[in-house]
């Protein structure tokens, strides 16, 4: 759970405000008092206890939740608002202490990479460094990776850093030495070819080491530590972000030795995947930076197979992510969009750094040329089962019915389910007889069904809200819309993060510059909606989509505004306390009125079948 729902979980609207409007009095359901934001004689300000919300029915004609009434009192950011509410209702709030521990970390693996570095760049340095020179690696490339060399010895490392002051317990921690073994500790990596391994923020968290005697394990890493994990990382991550971000593309590549390679050719948006399946989290980081995605996988095919199976199933886990996870989980991963996947394939029998040394403009055609994730799927299955017998097609169905299946556009996924169909030799009626093909998710009409109306939606009632996002998704991910965003109604967004990502949004001018000011809560938001998968539009059908959520927006808040002030009434005639319940039956009168114009407005719009 996010932190700020923590927080209105915790606290009571009653007693917070009760701290900061000192005349609060009950009255039926509901508390009034004068307004705090306003000057004024007769009180129009009240909390409602059971939704725990506040509302200004007069002058500020504005409302929210205890997060926003502080914030408006305190005049505060958000992220000092959240500071101040967490430690009143006793929550911990992420640690300094724990993020100066991690610096700690840091510092003692850059230590030892310059550690690596020196021995590199000096005598004991020299066998490694023709090695280098053999396989292609420039000067300037080794440096600029922080290429090194571990030591010999059985604790030269670990010496070294304890001389620099650092605790046993610290290089302990940051992986570098290792006391598992009998006898005193000792380094983890002893004369291999080092790669230092950063995150996504460019701190080095890790180490790769490679053999350079045929010693097994060809590849050490570091292992597990608070600061490394990696399939929490992508290799080169922080160097090709930007060319990323500003490209679009990024190229995936298995090795160290095939990143670096990459980059030494200036083919700068390449990141690895080191070796293993893309882990969602690593999906998470490609999708978070790019728009299209290329794998560029080794040759051999025992090893793409692998991939291919561990791409299915980094696909199902996405989806398994959509439904299961959400809360203060780092990045929201919806199912990615199949259609942004393409596959490279190196010629036989070489690594992507192979062919980019020899031949940097094969490379470039390769990536250019690159096959939809679908195609390869279906080009390779030939290769996978023997689809001349029905085992083998009913395998080969199995596997390549779910990829298709999560192919958004109904066109496309219509044309590749009639090419699945020849390759296996069958009608398409009949794959779908065997299959079951899932109506809803073929039909054209998916766009619609996914879109926040739907009472389905397995986030209804949690800390979330579609409607809001499919219209904040829709604004960051189409700058064209940037004009209309202007009709939105900031107040009209009741989800915390949403508002805020919202004004902040519409009150800067560079999208980039944008992202970099979020606090991460709002990142994290941030993230997700740019890469919430939209169905195919035209700039059209956007401008109507978002002319719809606007309205639906608008509708809910008068909605919410009328159970308010029934409340109120009821509320007021319990208590029967001579007050003046006239004015608050004509508010409720007008909004009823704005309930019907907006109605008029939208004409024939269905309403949802449980709406908000
Ligand atoms: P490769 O065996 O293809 O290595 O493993 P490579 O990067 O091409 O290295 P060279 O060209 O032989 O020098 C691909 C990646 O898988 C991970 C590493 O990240 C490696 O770069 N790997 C491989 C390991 O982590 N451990 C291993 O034992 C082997
Ligand atoms: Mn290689």
């Amino acid at each position: 759970m996010a932190i700020s729902d923590e927080i209105k979980e915790r606290l009571d609207i009653v007693e917070v405000v009760g701290s900061y409007v000192p005349g609060l009095k009950k009255a039926g359901r509901s508390y009034h008092a004068l307004c705090p934001f306003h000057t004024e004689r007769t009180p129009s300000f009240v909390v409602f206890p059971e939704r725990q919300s506040w509302r200004c029915f007069g002058a500020c004609a504005t409302g929210g939740d205890v997060l926003s009434f502080v914030m408006r009192m305190e005049k505060m950011s958000f992220t000092d608002t959240v500071k101040l509410l967490a430690q009143r209702a006793g929550l911990a709030l992420p640690q300094r202490q724990e993020r100066k521990e991690r610096n700690v970390l840091y510092q003692i693996n850059e230590a030892a990479a310059a550690y690596f570095q020196e021995l590199l760049w000096s005598v004991p340095g020299m066998a490694v460094r023709a090695y280098l020179q053999q396989r292609g690696v420039e000067t300037e490339a080794a440096k600029r990776f922080q290429l090194g060399l571990s030591p010999g010895g059985r604790s030269t490392l670990l010496d070294h850093l304890t001389a620099l002051g650092y605790s046993l317990e610290q290089v302990l921690r940051a992986g570098l030495a290792t006391s598992r073994d009998e006898g005193s500790p000792r380094d983890l990596f002893h004369g291999r070819l080092m790669f230092a391994i950063h995150d996504d923020q460019g701190n080095l968290s890790g180490f790769g080491g490679r053999s350079l005697d045929g010693s097994d394990p060809k590849y050490l890493n570091s292992p597990r530590t608070e600061v490394f994990d990696k399939g929490h990382i992508l290799y080169a991550f922080h160097l090709a972000k930007a060319s990323i971000k500003e490209h679009g593309e990024v190229v995936v590549v298995e090795g160290y030795m095939d990143a670096l390679a990459a980059h030494q050719h200036g083919f700068d948006n390449v990141v690895a995947c080191m070796g293993t399946a893309l882990t969602e989290h690593q999906v998470s980081l490609l999708r978070g930076a790019g728009r299209s995605f290329v794998l560029a996988l080794d040759p051999d095919a025992a090893g793409r197979h692998a991939t291919f199976r561990d791409l299915v199933e980094s696909w199902h886990a996405l989806e398994r992510q959509l439904v299961g996870r959400r809360g203060n989980v780092s990045i929201y991963q919806p199912t990615a969009d199949l259609s942004a996947i393409r596959v490279a394939l190196m010629p036989q029998g070489k690594d992507p750094d192979e062919v980019i040394r020899q031949d940097p403009e094969l490379w470039r055609s390769l990536v250019s040329q690159a096959l939809p994730l679908v195609d390869y799927f279906l080009a390779s299955a030939p290769e996978r089962w023997d689809l001349s017998t029905s085992e083998g097609k009913a395998a080969a169905a199995q596997e390549l019915w779910p990829v298709i299946m999560a192919i958004q556009n109904a066109f496309e996924q219509e044309k590749y389910l009639r090419r699945l169909a020849d390759a296996l030799g069958v009608q398409p009626a009949t794959l779908e007889a065997s299959l079951g093909r899932p109506r809803s998710v073929a039909s054209p009409r998916r766009g619609r069904a996914s879109t926040p109306s739907a009472s389905t939606t397995p986030f209804e009632g949690e800390h979330h809200d579609t409607l809001e996002e499919h219209l904040l998704a829709l604004l960051l991910q189409w700058p064209e819309l940037r004009q209309q965003a202007q009709e939105v109604e900031p107040q009209s967004l009741e989800r915390w993060e949403n508002r805020q990502l919202f004004t902040l949004w519409i009150e800067c001018s560079k999208i980039d510059k944008f992202q970099d000011t979020l606090e991460e809560d709002i990142r994290q938001q941030a993230n997700y909606l740019i890469a919430l998968p939209l169905p195919p539009m035209d700039l059209r059908r956007r401008e109507q989509a978002v002319k719809e959520c606007i309205q639906r927006l608008e509708e809910r808040r008068l909605r919410r505004l009328k159970a308010e002030e029934a409340l109120l009434l009821e509320g007021w005639n319990e208590a029967g306390d001579g007050g003046e319940p006239r004015d608050w039956e004509q508010q409720s009168l007008e909004t009823n009125e704005k309930l019907r114009r907006l109605f008029g407005e939208r004409g024939g719009y269905q309403r949802p079948a449980r709406g908000h």
